[in-house]
């Protein structure tokens, strides 16, 4: 039997995220969102596009959770996105309260799915959704590496003129201003790129990275980034689907990696059919572990405002 994914949130992400599951024929796709006739419109639109390129992934559009019932993985995108000059924690309230009353929803009607979230402020997002689901820390995790990553690589091959494909990059920490791009494990074919640029070239791509949604937010000037984002989510739930036990920059519930206890960060993580298999912690130099530190601390000040928000004693 086919997987059934559902996507929280028919916006351009959730949209870009429901045509490449069913371009890979990765899975029957349930599309909500609280606007009537936009789900199902959508979706409509999708399925008549099966034909031509091909796939059989069965797409419904709804307004009602029920017919999100015992799906697989469900994708949280639903949420506003941020506007130029906003940063991302500046979201936090607004979507707070639709994450935890989406989560919520979710969980009525599917036992043990694995949940990914998309919304912003990331890193709280995805904490409040494991606070609420209840879900162990395997089956809950965040985009958002994998999405910093491939703008890395992207600012690395366009650098150096030579394949995207042949860049693979590293970034960890939170989804913000203090993310950790890692030059260090960046490679272009297995050569570090510490070899192959200046410390001011690489530090220049390093902050065209952190930078990278907010550069985008201000050149479309009404709402955020979709097409990468879409094509990061497609590629984790390739790896769940597929039990494919890639390694990926992921957010995942820290307990004691890296020294840190109850946040969730951005960090190397074996992917597969059961979510997250294990989380990776790579040797860093005192320098890298300072800038993880100061990320770190980052998230956690957005975490402790879910804690406030939910009531919880910080
Ligand atoms: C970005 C949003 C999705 O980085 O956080 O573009």
């Amino acid at each position: 039997m086919r997987k059934k994914i559902t996507v929280v949130g028919a916006g351009q992400v959730g949209t870009t995220v429901a045509q490449l599951i069913a371009f890979r024929n990765l899975a029957d796709v349930v599309l909500i969102d609280i606007v009537e006739g936009v789900p199902q419109g959508k979706a409509l639109d999708l399925q008549q596009s099966g034909c031509l390129q091909v796939f059989d992934s069965l797409i419904t559009g709804t307004n009602d959770y029920k017919d999100t019932a015992d799906s697989d993985i469900v994708v949280i995108t639903a949420g506003v996105p941020r506007k130029p000059g906003q940063d991302r924690a500046d979201l936090l309230k607004t979507n707070a309260n639709i994450v935890k009353n989406v989560t919520e929803e979710v969980m009525k009607h599917s036992k043990n799915p694995i949940l990914i979230v998309v919304s912003n402020p990331l890193d709280a997002m995805v904490y409040l959704a494991k606070e609420v689901s209840g879900l162990p820390r395997e089956r809950v995790m965040g985009m958002a590496g994998v999405l910093d990553s491939a703008r890395f690589r992207t600012f690395v091959a366009l650098e150096l003129n030579c394949s995207m494909v042949d860049v693979d990059a590293m970034v960890l920490g939170g989804h913000g201003d203090s993310m950790v791009p890692m030059p260090r494990y960046t490679t272009v074919s297995g050569i570090s790129i510490t070899n192959l640029m200046d410390r001011d070239q690489i530090e220049r791509l390093v902050e065209r990275t952190r930078k990278g949604g907010a550069e985008i937010v201000g050149l479309l000037k009404n709402g955020s980034a979709f097409l990468a984002p879409g094509a990061s989510v497609a590629k984790m739930v390739e790896a769940i689907v597929q039990d494919k036990k890639r390694i990926l920059p992921c957010t995942a519930y820290l307990n004691g990696e890296y020294n840190w206890k109850g946040i969730f960060f951005g960090v190397p993580v074996e992917l597969g059919f059961n979510g997250i298999n294990k989380i990776i912690e790579l040797d860093l130099t005192p320098e890298e572990k300072e800038a993880l530190d100061t990320s770190a601390k980052d998230v956690k000040t957005t975490i402790e405002e879910v804690d406030a928000f939910l009531g919880k004693s910080v």
